[in-house]
């Protein structure tokens, strides 16, 4: 079954990148946020990166006009009925993705696929809160959705080859490279690169090197395009500490228990770029 209408819900960073991504490629775009002034914010936030491409010579008038026309806002689940597929993308929190699945599971019809961008929560406990288990998977973009290339696409045991075949091919016409990857926390990605930028505040803490200088370098010295410190505050605080609770709880090894002051940030509301300060300051 080819996918061309897609349900995303949640207006956050991941949200609205994923949006353009899929209105971008031709779908047609059913963007879901809790409440109407939520909802209308993506379509800002979506108007003005569009507006952006076109700056840059990228886009012209008229496509980005066709993008738009492609989408819609709504802060109505049952909007979501007809997709083919629904990408959820709200707070990194099993219960709220879980009770999110199972009225999703009500509200869609059957056999449209069901799919998450959790960066590291088992995908087999939202399967299971469904009644099509087989019509789960993952789709993890990366951040920011536009400008990355890769999509990590999630295998729990229940989910078809179809099921599979069909993220995969949606994936692609996204213009991504898809990757597949089993059910465990972390994924390919982030279980390789959390134990990494949790060690480089580690290290900051205990005095090795200064911020600045461990940017410098991992940048320098990795070709890296930007250091640990300037990443954690792009991915967000929040969601990097859940990520690295998550890689905690499965695997129990000790590069992934987040190194304390990471918690004390987040409790501090210093949740990176989004809050306009993490490690660095950002001006609003
Ligand atoms: N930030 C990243 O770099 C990144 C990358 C890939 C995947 N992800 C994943 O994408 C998802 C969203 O992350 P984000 O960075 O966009 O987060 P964000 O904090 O920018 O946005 C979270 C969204 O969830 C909504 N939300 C909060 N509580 C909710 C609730 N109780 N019920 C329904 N919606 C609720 C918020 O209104 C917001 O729209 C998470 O699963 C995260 O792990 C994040």
């Amino acid at each position: 079954m080819a996918i061309e209408r897609v349900g995303i819900i949640g207006s956050g960073i991941m949200g609205s990148g994923i949006a353009e991504v899929a209105a971008r490629a031709g779908h047609q775009v059913v963007l879901r946020s809790r409440t109407a002034e939520t909802a209308a914010d993506m379509v800002t936030r979506l108007e003005k990166s569009l507006g952006k491409q076109v700056e840059k010579g990228k886009l012209d008038d008229a496509e980005r006009d066709a993008v738009l026309a492609r989408v819609t806002a709504t802060s109505d689940l049952e909007a979501l009925a007809d997709c083919d597929l629904v990408v959820e993308s709200v707070i990194e929190d099993l219960g709220v993705k879980q009770a999110l699945f199972a009225e999703l599971d009500r509200i869609v019809r059957p056999g449209a696929i069901l799919a998450s961008n959790t960066s590291t929560l088992p995908v087999i406990e939202l399967a299971v809160a469904t009644a099509r288990p087989d019509r789960v998977c993952g789709v993890h973009f990366f951040n920011p959705a536009p400008a990355m290339a890769l999509v990590e696409l999630v295998r729990p045991l229940t989910a078809s080859d179809d099921t599979m075949g069909e993220v995969r091919a949606f994936a692609e016409r996204c213009g991504k490279e898809p990757v597949e990857v089993a059910d465990r926390a972390g994924f390919i990605v982030n279980a390789l690169l959390f134990p990494y930028l949790n060690n480089a505040v580690r290290m900051m803490e205990n005095g090795t090197a200064t911020r600045d200088d461990i940017d410098a370098a991992m940048r320098g010295g990795c070709n890296f395009p930007m250091g640990p410190f300037a990443l954690l505050d792009l991915v967000g605080l929040d969601t990097s500490l859940a990520i690295l609770d998550a890689l905690y709880d499965e695997f129990r090894d000790p590069n992934y228990a987040p190194v304390p002051l990471l918690r004390r940030m987040v409790s501090a509301g210093k949740l990176g770029r989004k809050s306009g300060s993490g490690f660095y300051d950002y001006a609003r």
